[in-house]
């Protein structure tokens, strides 16, 4: 029923500097998979297969990432190397690719117009890859199709915050309809200390209803003077419905140093160390 993810990632990524001075913040690793595939992953788990991802400058391997490299296949073809290339494959073929240039960093509302073209007139899935979502479970992309599946308005997925971090945030309040589930009647983009309407905080995972576009034509540049999607949703909730969820599982903001470091750290623990991954460390090795 969601058919397309849209990965907004034209961003500076100016919080990770110098590291995104010339490589896309998406393309950082957690462990041994830069961030975006975490992303492409989630949404392929949840049952969409079209990635429409909104690049910038610059942002050239992340085109090259979801595509064959002939020269290091060859290379390392027949070796006990190439089991490490199974899951990106598998990732490649499952999924397709398509992409479109922000030509002016906008904000994040203007990265999403920027993909109506490559999404259509459809509900679609919102993927910020630098927020790395992860549940042992369904994903939260998963949870979210389904709530959509039996609602079918726009979801934004949140997350309590402490009431000092709120500023760094969208942040929404609104009525309870059921377990972690809000009907939204205000949202604020990075609201002033002590102003917040709650602590629920918007992270990066939004299903979007298709006429956000037309609000978000119209929509005029808001917060640090860029088209915000909390002010187009906002109109949405006050014309319609939008909802909030207060997702299951574990998220990671990795565009912070802090974010990055504490994902690296459980991924490590909890996904690669348990899984199959060959090439893992077997025993400590001892140098010199
Ligand atoms: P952020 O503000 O978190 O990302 O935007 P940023 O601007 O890259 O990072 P900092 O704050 O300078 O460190 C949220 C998401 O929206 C995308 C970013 O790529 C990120 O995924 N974005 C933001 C765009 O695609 N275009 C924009 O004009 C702004």
């Amino acid at each position: 029923m969601i058919k397309k993810c849209l990965f907004p990632a034209a961003g500076y990524g100016t919080r990770f500097l110098p590291a995104t001075k010339s490589m896309p913040k998406e393309m950082m690793p957690i462990v041994n998979k830069p961030l975006i595939e975490y992303g492409v992953d989630e949404a392929l788990e949840a049952g969409i297969n079209g990635m429409c991802i909104v690049t910038g400058r610059g942002k050239n391997t992340l085109m090259d990432h979801f595509d064959k490299n002939y020269e290091l296949e060859h290379q390392i073809s027949g070796t006990n190397k190439e089991v490490l290339l199974d899951d990106i494959r598998a990732t490649i073929d499952a999924a397709s690719f398509t992409y479109i240039r922000q030509k002016e960093m906008k904000g994040l509302g203007h990265a999403i117009l920027t993909g109506r073209e490559l999404v259509g007139d459809e509900a679609f899935a919102v993927v910020l890859a630098d927020d790395l979502c992860v549940n042992k479970n369904d994903g939260v992309l998963s949870q979210m199709v389904a709530l959509y599946k039996q609602f079918r308005c726009s979801i934004v997925a949140v997350e309590e915050v402490p009431e000092n971090e709120t500023h760094k945030y969208g942040v929404i309040s609104g009525q309870e309809i059921k377990d972690d589930l809000f009907r939204v009647d205000n949202m604020v983009e990075k609201p002033e200390p002590g102003t917040a309407p709650s602590n629920l905080a918007i992270i990066g995972r939004y299903i979007l209803t298709p006429d956000i576009f037309d609000i978000l034509e119209k929509t005029e540049p808001g917060k640090n003077g860029e088209i915000q999607i909390t002010d187009a949703l906002l109109q949405q909730a006050q014309s319609g419905c939008v909802l909030a969820y207060k997702f299951k599982g574990e998220r990671f903001d990795c565009g912070s140093v802090e974010g990055f470091i504490e994902a690296t750290n459980y991924c490590y623990q909890n996904i690669y160390l348990e899984s199959d991954a060959p090439l893992q460390p077997q025993s400590t090795v001892k140098c010199g």
